[in-house]
């Protein structure tokens, strides 16, 4: 993709650098990054939030943050708990039982937690659900590919990881659009709970809640079901801990797919080389370039920007920057997977791309524990609309499309398509 001229370090206009967080950035933060992994690669900065925090943006830096024990999940080692106002984006200030999730927690609670739901969550589990993930994508094309156009994150982007989640965890069908109007309000209002969204927060978990205490006397052949089953040694979670699980997989599984597809087909849209060898490849049958080609563009425009909050627990230095106890620490996953030392040739997307072992999915023990569905969801979501809809295009100007502008993560508000009709 075309690459706008940093912000010129010399330039005594901006002498910490260029401007963070405006609009422009949102649109394109990726000049914004090559400058700070240059000029300031561990860099504090205020936070539109007010909190301060240090932005780690080099790939090396990144990796060692991520698994780094003396950075904490926990927001209580936070330094500034006046800023706990609930407006700062840390996650678990005003509600106590946000906190059990496996986001917000250290080993060796981490570690329990993490052990059992993966005897749920398990690649098996997720394999055997792909027939399913075509027949939903499928029935979502049909919806509006006669029509010839369509806004890609409204009608396709958003409903699919949010009905692929909701069947996987035995959300039964009557049930799934309330889910689906939920979370719409949360991702339209960007995260944080406030009004309406914590109002959806509530009502999904205690859905949830209910779901799982009804289940326990009916137990099924879904994830819920297998949540409530998974035991270690004799250990279980409790129905309050299945709930909170239940809950991060909705979580964590809906917005990053919805960015998946939508920043994928955008990138694919502005390298229009790369669309075409994919689209040549899939017409072949062949399925190598597709799989090569989703993480190529996990890496070149992932839909988590940043990772999220870990607190210093101790004084340490990190790629030369001394981080003082309590400070939080931003891992900037867009910046690190775009850092020339680890990557050839970082700003060209390269969906054959080998050697790429980029951060989108994060590293360490906070690993994403959905990587293999968001996988299959990216990998069907994409050859469908290429295959079905070969011609898709763009039906607005790239310029005018508009990016929501959230600290952590990254995608599109809208993604106006036309094509010819089926
Ligand atoms: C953790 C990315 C889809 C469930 C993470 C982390 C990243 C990530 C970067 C680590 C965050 C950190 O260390 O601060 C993504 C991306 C996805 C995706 C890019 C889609 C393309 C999913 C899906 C699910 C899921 C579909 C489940 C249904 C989780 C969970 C964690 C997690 C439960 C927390 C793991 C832990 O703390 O041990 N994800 N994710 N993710 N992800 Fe995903």
């Amino acid at each position: 993709m075309h690459e706008p001229t940093p912000a010129a370090p010399e330039d005594p206009a901006s002498p910490q650098g260029p401007t963070l967080f405006d609009w422009e950035f949102a649109t394109d933060p990726y000049p914004a990054y090559a400058w700070l992994r240059e000029h300031a690669p561990v860099h504090r900065t205020k936070l539109p939030s007010g909190v301060e925090a240090w932005l780690v943006t080099r790939y090396a830096d990144a990796r060692q943050a991520l698994a780094d024990q003396r950075l904490s999940k926990n927001p209580a080692h936070h330094a500034e708990p006046a800023h706990a106002k609930g407006k700062t984006g840390i996650p678990g200030e005003r509600k106590a039982e946000l906190m059990t999730h496996l986001l917000n927690i250290d080993p060796p609670d981490h570690t329990r937690l993490r052990r059992l739901v993966s005897k749920a969550f398990t690649p098996r589990r997720v394999a055997e659900f792909t027939p399913r993930v075509q027949e939903l994508t499928d029935h979502l094309i049909e919806r509006f590919e006669s029509r010839g156009e369509a806004d890609l994150i409204h009608e396709f982007a958003f409903p699919l990881p949010i009905y692929a989640i909701c069947e996987m965890l035995g959300v039964p069908r009557e049930d799934q659009d309330d889910f689906r109007d939920w979370a719409g309000m949360m991702i339209r209002h960007g995260g944080g709970p406030r009004g309406g969204v914590a109002r959806s927060v509530k009502q999904m978990r205690t859905y949830l809640g209910e779901l799982i205490h009804r289940k326990r006397d009916d137990l099924g052949d879904d994830l819920i079901s297998d949540l409530i089953r998974a035991s270690d040694h004799g250990d279980h979670l409790t129905e309050a801990e299945a709930t909170a699980m239940a809950f991060i997989l909705l979580f964590a599984g809906f917005e990053t797919t919805v960015n998946l597809i939508g920043n994928g087909l955008h990138a694919l849209f502005m390298n229009p080389d790369q669309r075409e060898r994919l689209q040549a490849s899939l017409a072949a049958g062949e399925s190598a370039l597709l799989a090569t080609g989703v993480e190529e563009l996990l890496r070149y425009d992932g839909p988590v920007e940043l990772a999220t909050w870990r607190f210093a627990t101790e004084p340490f230095l990190l790629g030369g920057q001394h981080i003082a106890a309590g400070d939080p620490v931003l891992v900037v996953l867009a910046a690190a997977d775009r850092d020339p030392e680890r990557f050839a040739d970082p700003d060209t997307l390269d969906l054959s791309r080998s050697d790429n072992q980029h951060l989108g999915y994060g590293h360490g023990i906070h690993y994403c524990l959905g990587a293999p569905l968001a996988r299959l969801e990216g990998q069907t979501a994409l050859a469908s609309l290429l295959m079905r809809l070969p011609d898709l295009e763009l039906a607005v100007p790239p310029a005018d499309l508009r990016w929501r502008g959230g600290l952590i993560m990254r995608g599109l508000r809208t993604l106006p398509v036309r094509f010819t009709p089926r």
